[in-house]
């Protein structure tokens, strides 16, 4: 399975899930990002809307969620330890999304800030049996900052291969998190890259640029987060917007475009 360079995330499209993720990957999107929490993901409708889309050809990222991530729609017990708990989410993920394996297993994210406790390594170690197993392509973790890569990069027996952020402008698009993962190797994933920065998006220079590449600001914020090395999401419910963004890869931005949306703040 290549890896994904661009992932249509399924957060908030409830019951408009199934049709949604079929008309992404209609039109052109081969990874899709959800999570087996209720609250924000309706996971088995990714799996209805996938179940007659070959595996092979599209990259399948989930979530494990911890508790204070869910309301009462808990996808495990929460008596049992955690170990089980990763685990019994795992499983009613494959279940849900109608497959024996995922390409990326995600911890959601960690239970403490801003360092990592012991509720973390034993989460983090169920994850890695998991990968162990065979049944999750990579693992990695979401809403992360710097201190904790770095101590999972350190400690943890198999190391993150992904990040997935929230990517503020204002706060250099994640640059320290985003850093650290290029040096090792790491997948950086940014999400809300729209809905995280209107200004960017109306922004006069990257209003120019739109104009020079023909497209609209959306495009030139997907295009940058590409450019500068991240793998973004998106997450219009949108046809129109969905062809629209699969054209970044139509476009190329020079090294001082980059530069400058890198620096807006
Ligand atoms: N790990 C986590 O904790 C976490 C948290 C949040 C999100 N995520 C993931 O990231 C995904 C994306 O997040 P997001 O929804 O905040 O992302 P986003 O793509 O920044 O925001 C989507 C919003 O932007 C609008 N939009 C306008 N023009 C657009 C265009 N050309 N292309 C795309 N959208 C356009 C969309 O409206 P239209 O629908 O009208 O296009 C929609 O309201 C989620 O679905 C989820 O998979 C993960």
């Amino acid at each position: 399975m290549p890896l994904p360079s661009f992932i249509y995330g399924t957060a908030w499209k409830k019951e408009a899930t199934t049709s949604l993720v079929q008309t992404a990957v209609g039109a052109g999107f081969k990874a899709i990002d959800t999570a087996n929490q209720p609250r924000h993901y309706n996971e088995a409708a990714v799996g209805e809307a996938l179940a007659g889309t070959s595996r092979d050809s599209l990259f399948l990222q989930t979530k494990f969620t911890p508790l204070n991530g869910h309301d009462n729609r808990v996808p495990y017990d929460p008596q049992v330890s955690l170990t089980d708990q990763v685990n019994q989410s795992f499983e009613s993920s494959l279940r849900h999304l109608q497959t024996s394996r995922v390409d990326s297993y995600l911890l959601h994210g960690p239970y403490t800030y801003p360092g990592l406790s012991s509720e973390d390594w034993q989460v983090w170690s169920a994850i890695e049996s998991i990968y162990k197993s065979g049944r999750a392509g990579m693992i990695g973790i979401s809403n992360v900052n710097v201190l904790q890569v770095a101590a999972l990069i350190d400690k943890a027996n198999v190391k993150p291969m992904v990040v997935q952020n929230r990517c503020f402008a204002n706060r250099g698009w994640d640059r320290e998190v985003r850093e650290l993962s290029k040096r090792h190797g790491i997948m950086y994933q940014g999400f809300s890259l729209l809905t995280a920065n209107p200004y960017v998006l109306r922004h006069p220079q990257v209003i120019s640029i739109a104009k020079r590449l023909s497209v609209d600001t959306p495009q030139i914020v997907f295009r940058f987060a590409m450019q500068a090395g991240m793998v973004p999401l998106t997450g219009t419910t949108n046809l129109e917007h969905m062809k629209e963004d699969l054209k970044v890869y139509d476009i190329q931005l020079s090294a001082d475009e980059v530069k400058l949306i890198e620096s807006i703040d």
